[in-house]
């Protein structure tokens, strides 16, 4: 093994390199902006033009477009992914003690807000080809204080989410998908979001769909849960009470159900995210081609170098990266960094061992699955603007550093 810590230490002098140099980098959104310049130029202008900045026109279109796009009947925009799972928390109406169990392989924004909604974190380790919960060790990890289960699709992968929301039905248990990172994905031909009982979306500009800002979105089957998120999201207001304030009603009264947040999505973002969503199932089929090279360029590799993602015949991810492992990842980044490609360590170390969660005890060795995919994996840019010549570029880079060193 190359590395027994989460240290990003070892690959510091590369990320100066990555800023500084880079050729292939994981992100190219002014490509991306050129390409449909004129859409939002007038998308933009329109929002300036009616000077309507607050949730409006734009973002009720927004709303029913994802809803369809997503084959769900409620979608409500809001400020961030962080935002859309502590909304769909809050709309379970948790109470102290209750226990939420997710994994600490995840981004801190969906892991947080348990905790902020005042429930408790129940961590379970991670099924080592997917990167997401494992369906064994949720099924052992039900108590009778649990409450809700929330399930990301790391790295655009989709979870398990048949035996999963087995699991969850046999205890009668809501399922909040985290799909921050998987918008485009599907799980047997069902788009990942929209298989729970909330799915929460994130269009902070560097995903696959992104805003020009922090974005968000929850998405649900359930009327009243869409009223709770859309409550809680408009600083607690009674609805019916802001509907009269914002049609100018004489004597309309400022009535509040609970303690919310100023968490709504923005007209300029929705105007944005209406134009992108357009372009986001080529942009994910782009994705895949990307994968699908490194796939090729990568497949005589020896299992010893390094290790491809699984793939299942139920699911068709988005590749928001495309995950390598290897033992010796550390070495192979810098070799990347060296001529200018992008890789990253994303979401390492994994949360459990993380300082601000020291207070749940957790220890080394406490979800070995989680450390191992931690020490091994390394992301490979798969942005749907790569030229076909430097997704070979980076396959062969990764090839030599395997096979001449
Ligand atoms: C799995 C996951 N959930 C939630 C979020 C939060 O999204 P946002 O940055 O829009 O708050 C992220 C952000 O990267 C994420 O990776």
């Amino acid at each position: 093994m190359a590395s027994t810590n989460f240290s990003t230490r070892a690959t510091s002098g590369v990320k100066t390199m990555l800023t500084q140099n880079l050729i292939i980098p994981g992100a190219r959104l002014p490509q991306q902006h050129a390409a449909i310049q004129t859409e939002l130029d007038q998308a933009v202008a329109g929002v300036i033009r009616r000077a309507v900045f607050t949730p409006g026109q734009e973002v009720e279109a927004f709303e029913a477009e994802f809803a369809a796009y997503m084959g769900v009947k409620y979608a409500v925009g809001v400020s961030s992914g962080s935002a859309a799972v502590l909304l769909a928390l809050k709309a379970l109406n948790l109470q102290p003690g209750d226990e939420v169990i997710s994994t600490p392989q995840v981004d801190i924004s969906a892991s947080a807000p348990v905790t902020q909604a005042g429930a408790q974190l129940v961590w379970v380790d991670i099924h080592p080809h997917s990167y997401n919960l494992d369906p064994e060790q949720l099924a052992a990890a039900v108590t009778s204080r649990t409450r809700a289960i929330v399930v990301a699709h790391m790295y655009g992968n989709p979870a398990e989410m048949q035996p999963i929301l087995g699991i969850a039905a046999r205890h009668n248990l809501p399922v909040i998908e985290d799909a921050a990172l998987a918008v485009g994905a599907t799980y047997r031909g069902q788009p990942v979001g929209s298989w729970g009982m909330l799915g929460c979306f994130s269009f902070s500009p560097g995903k696959i769909l992104g805003a020009f800002g922090k974005a968000g979105m929850v998405v649900t089957h359930d009327a009243a849960l869409a009223q709770q998120v859309r409550m809680w999201s408009s600083y607690g207001f009674d609805l019916a009470s802001l509907k009269a304030i914002e049609r100018g009603e004489i004597g309309a009264q400022f009535e509040y159900e609970a303690e919310g947040f100023n968490a709504r999505l923005d007209e300029l973002h929705a105007a944005v995210l209406r134009v992108k969503l357009r372009y986001l199932d080529e942009w994910v089929r782009r994705r895949r081609e990307n994968a699908g090279l490194y796939r090729e360029i990568l497949a005589d590799l020896e299992p010893e170098h390094m290790l491809l993602p699984q793939d299942t015949p139920e699911t068709e991810p988005a590749f928001r990266v495309f995950v390598i492992r290897s033992p010796r990842r550390d070495g192979l980044m810098r070799h990347l960094a060296k001529s200018g490609i992008w890789s990253g360590l994303n979401y390492v170390p994994p949360l459990h061992l993380q300082p601000v969660y020291g207070y749940l005890g957790c220890r080394l060795g406490d979800f070995p699955q989680t450390e191992q995919v931690a020490r091994e994996l390394l992301c490979l840019p798969t942005i749907p603007e790569l030229a076909r010549q430097e997704v070979e570029k980076v396959g062969e880079t990764i090839r030599e550093y395997f096979l001449r060193s």
